[in-house]
Formats: C-alpha cells, structure tokens, sequence
C-alpha cells in the first residue's frame, strides 16, 4: 500500500497546482455552509497525502496534524509547507492504522484515503473528535474509459467499490446526524505509453491482479496519439459531516 501511494505521489496535485485545490475548495466551503468553523481550531487530517485540504484549513484553524503513510506525500507536503513557511502544521509518518494518538482534536478530516476503511477505522476517528467530523470519498462508482476497457478485456468486473453510503448508514446508526453535498471530480493523467502502463499496473495489483506489463502496453496501444497517452476518470465525491454533540 505505501509503495502504491509513493508511487502517486509523483504526479498526484500539490497545493501549488491550482487545479489540485478545486474540488477540496469547494467541499470546504460547503463543510462551512453546515456550520463548521475552523476559526483557532485544532485539526487532524487522516491520509493528508500531499496537502489539499489542510493548505486551504491552515489559514483558518490554530494547528494541524496530519498523518499519512507515504513519504513521497508527505515530502511534497513538506516541500509546501517550506516554501511557503507555514507553521501550523506538523506532519507525521504512520499508517493510520497504528497511529497512537495522543490526543483528541477539534476537527477531524478524512479525504479520499483508504485511512478509513472500516467501520471500526471511523470509531477511532470519531473518538478522535472533540466537535466535527468530515468524512470525504467516493460517492458513485468511478468511471475511466481506458481502466474500464482493459479490466472487461481482461474479464474482470469493472466496477470500483466505495463506501459513501454504508458510512453515512454507519454513522446514523450511531446517532449522529449526517449532512452531505456531492461535487463532480473528474481528473486526466497524460504520459508516454511506459508511464501509463506502468499507472495501470499499479491499480490492478492494488486488486490483487497480476499481470505482465507486456500484456498491458499491448491493451493500452490503441490510445497511443503521438507518443501520449491520456487517461481520464469522472467520478463523483460526497462529503458527510457531523457534529459529535
Ligand atoms: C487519494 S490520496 C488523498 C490525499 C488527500 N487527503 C487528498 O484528498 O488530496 C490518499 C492518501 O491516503 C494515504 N493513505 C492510504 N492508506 C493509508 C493509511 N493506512 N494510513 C495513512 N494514510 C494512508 C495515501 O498515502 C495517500 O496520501
């Protein structure tokens, strides 16, 4: 898993890519709309990856901590937090999963990280909370033409899981109110024909699918146009927020 996240983490967003801050700009303001102020809080930021949401919640908040388990995230965060001489953030190493805390936090953020993955990931990150949770992730199945054909060419399913409702489920069984608001999110990644291959090799073995490289570059030329590949992906995200009172 961490290999898989160093490995994004080459082309994956910074805070520095304007593009990269749409959709997390627009999931705050709404996140703001249901009542959640950041204003001198403290705020933890589970698979924070290279910083998208907390570079927009450090304006706002006292501190962040945010964790993540890969180092090639991490060290692009790092390098924001730099060049941009931010003090209010601290950066820590871990998988979530053995993740000691040591104490709770005001506001405590998931977005799109399979950090939290189960119901009992969601129970530690709501103990973890003093007033708010936000949940953010997938809220309809992801669609990507290329992914898509070379799984049905390959004769598996196609269809990615996510969890957006059996969390909101969770959480309401709980007791806990849920709002939410859901955001287009849809992203291309261009690269030579090696680098896509290479993209793709790293999904399918996330699913458990071995398959030589080979195999791939021979599924993935016919979208080969002057050398480049590009590989698009719409999907649509949720944000589930609640309130621990
Ligand atoms: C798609 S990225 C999302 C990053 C960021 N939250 C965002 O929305 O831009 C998923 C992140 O979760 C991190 N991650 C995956 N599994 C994790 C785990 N078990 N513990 C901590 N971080 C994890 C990955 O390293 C990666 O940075």
């Amino acid at each position: 898993m961490e290999k898989f996240w160093d490995f994004k983490s080459k082309n994956y967003p910074t805070a520095m890519d304007e593009y990269g801050l749409v959709t997390p700009t627009k999931v705050l303001t709404k996140v703001k709309d249901f009542g959640v102020d950041f204003k001198s809080k403290s705020v933890l930021d589970i698979g924070c990856g290279t910083g998208l949401y907390s570079s927009i919640i450090s304006k706002e908040a006292d501190n962040i901590l945010g964790v993540d388990i890969s180092s090639g995230m991490l060290g692009r965060f790092e390098e924001f937090i730099q060049l941009n001489q931010i003090k209010n953030i601290e950066l820590k190493k871990t998988d979530f999963k053995e993740f000691d805390a040591k104490e709770q936090y005001d506001i405590v953020l998931c977005a799109m990280t399979p950090a939290i993955s189960s119901f009992s990931d969601l129970d530690i990150m709501i103990d973890l909370a003093k007033e708010s949770c936000i949940y953010v992730s997938f809220s309809k199945d992801r669609h990507s033409p290329i992914m898509d054909d070379i799984l049905t060419k390959l004769g598996y399913p196609n269809k990615m899981k996510n969890k957006f409702f059996d969390t909101k489920e969770y959480i309401n069984s709980l007791g806990y109110e849920t709002k939410e608001e859901f955001f287009e999110h849809n992203w291309s990644q261009e690269g030579t024909l090696d680098e896509i291959a290479n993209d793709v090799l790293q999904h399918l073995s996330l699913r458990d699918i071995k398959i030589d490289i080979s195999k791939i570059k021979e599924l993935l030329k016919d979208y080969e146009n002057d050398g480049k590949i590009i590989r698009e992906t719409f999907s649509t995200i949720g944000v589930l927020v609640w309130d621990k009172n």
